[in-house]
């Protein structure tokens, strides 16, 4: 089985629409075809400032978001970065393979350290592309289910796995990007042109997962369109109704020509009230199930437990091999 690995950050108080069509349901389905990894990040939360007490909630509620959207411990490993030591060791290494130059052109970098002023931007941020590297590498991903944002985070650990074994010899899978084109960008539901973050959105264009969902659904109510009335996909003129049209799309199976076809002659306001409820059927079990994983945090926290031992037999083999090809001493 072809293997895949990917990451999400344990954000404060839940996953966004955005995280879910992007990624994470990917992650769901892949797991059926794939040996799958998929962890929480805790290591690259930290290149921001966090509250301890938060920092480990907030683990743990990421966590039992992921069992709610569907993943199986059963089918796939689930863990924890900080809980597989080889991710920060392979890390090192990588830091001394990657240019500054080449660091300094990661484009989400710049982004953040911008927002923070150069001064408040820690050294972790800056090399937390190459953490990521690191993360795909030692599980010798073949691909990494994302969204768009991350492609750059991607070429680069193609780069470094290249100059890795172009140097040492053979030693990491090349991988690649899984991005889906119709979910690889959601919008910002009050301003289309921009992805929804929780940093970059006003909080009425960005759904959490975890909201009440009546205010989800007031929230889809009053989304951004355009003036015209005519539904259909056209991401270029209509940024509002197609990103609208992307998201009925993915959560209900239908194809977009056939959404089309449904609203053809209806007004915007149709379009707008059958998505909510769409949106609510699908918050309201994902609420109740994050809940019932968090009411019990031994199953949870055992749960973890046997996913980083899993992954740590994967991540331990890799980073043996490339310390003995960089030429470390073996500690006999
Ligand atoms: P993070 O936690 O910011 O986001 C998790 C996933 O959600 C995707 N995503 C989106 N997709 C579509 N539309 C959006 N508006 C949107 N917003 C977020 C992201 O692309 C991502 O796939 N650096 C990563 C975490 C990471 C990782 C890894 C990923 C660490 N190590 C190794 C893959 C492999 C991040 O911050 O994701």
């Amino acid at each position: 089985r072809p293997r895949v690995l990917s990451g999400i950050q344990p954000t404060a108080g839940s996953f966004h629409l955005g995280n879910y069509l992007g990624a994470v349901r990917q992650w769901v389905s892949l797991q059926e075809s794939h040996d799958a990894f998929y962890m929480v990040v805790d290591l690259h939360a930290i290149t921001v400032p966090q509250d301890p007490a938060e920092l480990r909630a907030n683990t743990r509620l990421a966590a039992a978001q992921l069992l709610a959207a569907g993943l199986d411990p059963e089918r796939c490993t689930l863990f924890v970065q900080s809980h597989v030591p080889e991710h920060a060791q392979l890390a090192w290494v990588m830091n001394c393979l990657t240019g500054f130059g080449e660091a300094s052109r990661m484009t989400q970098f710049k982004d953040k350290s911008a927002k923070q002023g150069a001064d408040r931007a820690s050294v972790g941020l800056f090399t937390y592309p190459v953490l990521q590297v690191a993360d795909i590498l030692l599980y010798q991903a073949h691909q990494v289910p994302v969204g768009e944002d991350q492609r750059q985070h991607i070429e680069l650990t193609r780069d470094l796995a290249e100059r890795f074994n172009g140097r040492f010899g053979e030693t990491f899978t090349v991988p690649s990007a899984y991005i889906l084109k119709e979910t690889a960008k959601i919008y910002d539901l009050q301003e289309p042109s921009i992805k929804m973050s929780k940093s970059a959105s006003t909080p009425k264009g960005l759904i959490n997962l975890l909201d009440d969902p009546r205010t989800t659904a007031k929230k889809v109510r009053s989304a951004v369109t355009d003036t015209d009335t005519v539904i259909r996909f056209d991401p270029e003129a209509k940024p509002g109704v197609s990103n609208l049209l992307s998201i009925y799309a993915t959560l209900t199976g239908t194809g977009i020509p056939a959404l089309e076809e449904k609203y053809a002659g209806k007004g915007y306001g149709a379009l707008k009230t059958d998505l909510a409820e769409v949106m609510v059927e699908f918050v309201t079990p994902f609420r109740e199930q994050t809940q019932q994983y968090l009411d019990d945090p031994e199953t949870l926290d055992s749960i973890l437990a046997k996913g980083a031992e899993k992954a740590r037999a994967v991540a331990a083999e890799t980073l043996a091999h490339a310390y003995d090809r960089v030429g470390f001493l073996p500690a006999k």
